[in-house]
């Protein structure tokens, strides 16, 4: 089971220092605002993905006044336990898995797997495309070892041939890399589109869960990037050359991919309230998480901020339910304790944060 047992931060935002030691299941950290609860969510995303969910600017995670953060982690995957260390300066980064240092940051991500909410997180529904192609591929770098090297040889092949477009250089330079765009486009397709297939079942059971008072099944409709109407992404390249040659980059691809999600026909943004939407990104999650574990054996760890800011008293409960009985661990915030239901009193844990200090709580 994927568990983060501890998270140690050091000069992180405005988190001087602090050790936690999560259980199991529940872990809640309350505070008022400003107190530092999103960048303790932050911290452990980070860990995860190298990046944050909040600036582009790696700068911004360096508490004022220090030249370096420095974030630690243990987890546990039922069999082992790795540790896992990431520091950042305004200018470098070093990431260690078990005391070796690595180079990208894929081996992090697959020994911390971890979803996400926050109040932003309906985003997945509100903007463009990009959001829900990191959905779908954080889901496709896990379900298949192959997908985030197909990934990145796309990126580069797009990247060159964009390049030449650009620059008006002559033809040859820029379909140079058409056969490469295509090899790995085709492939990448075929492992997103089985990965949203596998998806559907999930998230309509969900979303039954948590919305029953909706008859209708929600629908995935993958989109490749390409028109469905062309006879293949090889043709569609060649036809479009001379247009992409115009407007200097390359218009179809798996760049481009996306997914509509739908009730009875309708998009899902125009039919659902705006706490159904919330609900609807939560069955996303929840799918995601579950489909990942029937597939590794290992659950994900849920890392929520602000519930209550997310759902409703009756909806948290049922959200806490589902995670509850999955054997989710859950690291969540809230601004009051008495806004969380505690389902298992003798697992849970609980910590209060003031100004970015942490300290455990004794439930009395
Ligand atoms: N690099 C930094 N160094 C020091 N403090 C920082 C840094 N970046 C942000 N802060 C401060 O950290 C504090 C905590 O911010 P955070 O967003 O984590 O609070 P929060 O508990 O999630 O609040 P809210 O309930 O309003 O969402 C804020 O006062 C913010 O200004
Ligand atoms: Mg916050």
């Amino acid at each position: 089971m994927s568990k983060i047992q501890q998270l140690q931060l050091r000069h992180f935002r405005n988190i001087d220092q602090a050790c936690l030691a999560f259980g199991d299941g529940l872990n809640v950290i309350v505070g008022d605002n400003a107190a530092g609860k999103t960048a303790l969510i932050e911290a452990i995303w980070v860990l995860a993905s190298g990046r944050s969910f909040r600036t582009a600017k790696p700068e911004h995670l360096i508490q004022r006044g220090q030249t370096e953060t420095v974030l630690f982690c243990e987890v546990s995957d039922g069999e082992r336990a790795h540790k896992i260390g990431l520091s950042r300066a305004a200018d470098k980064v070093t990431l260690k898995v078990d005391g070796e240092t690595l180079r990208n940051q894929a081996e992090m991500a697959a020994k911390l797997p971890v979803q996400l909410l926050t109040p932003e997180s309906h985003r997945l529904l509100e903007e463009g495309p990009k959001a829900r192609r990191q959905f779908m591929d954080w889901g496709c770098f896990h379900h298949d070892a192959d997908f985030i090297h197909l990934w990145r040889t796309y990126r580069r092949a797009l990247k060159q041939r964009n390049h030449a477009l650009k620059r008006k250089l002559p033809a040859n330079q820029a379909r140079l890399w058409d056969q490469q765009l295509i090899d790995t486009a085709e492939r990448i397709d075929r492992i997103r589109a089985a990965y949203i297939t596998d998806l559907t079942p999930y998230l309509v059971e969900f979303c039954q869960a948590l919305m029953p008072e909706i008859s209708v099944q929600p629908a995935c409709h993958y989109q490749p990037g390409w028109p469905k109407s062309a006879d293949s992404y090889t043709q569609l390249l060649d036809e479009h050359y001379p247009k992409d040659a115009l407007q200097g980059h390359t218009q179809y691809g798996s760049h481009r991919a996306d997914i509509k999600f739908r009730f009875d026909g309708q998009d899902a943004m125009m039919t659902l309230s705006r706490g159904q939407q919330k609900l609807f990104v939560c069955a996303l999650l929840l799918a995601q998480a579950s489909l990942y574990e029937k597939h590794s054996g290992k659950p994900v760890i849920m890392l929520i901020d602000d519930l209550p800011a997310e759902l409703d008293a009756k909806h948290r409960e049922t959200l806490l339910k589902l995670l509850d009985l999955l054997h989710i661990q859950h690291i969540l915030t809230s601004t009051a304790d008495d806004l969380i239901p505690i389902l298992n009193p003798e697992t849970a844990r609980r910590w209060h944060i003031d100004n970015g200090g942490i300290s455990a709580e004794t439930r009395t």
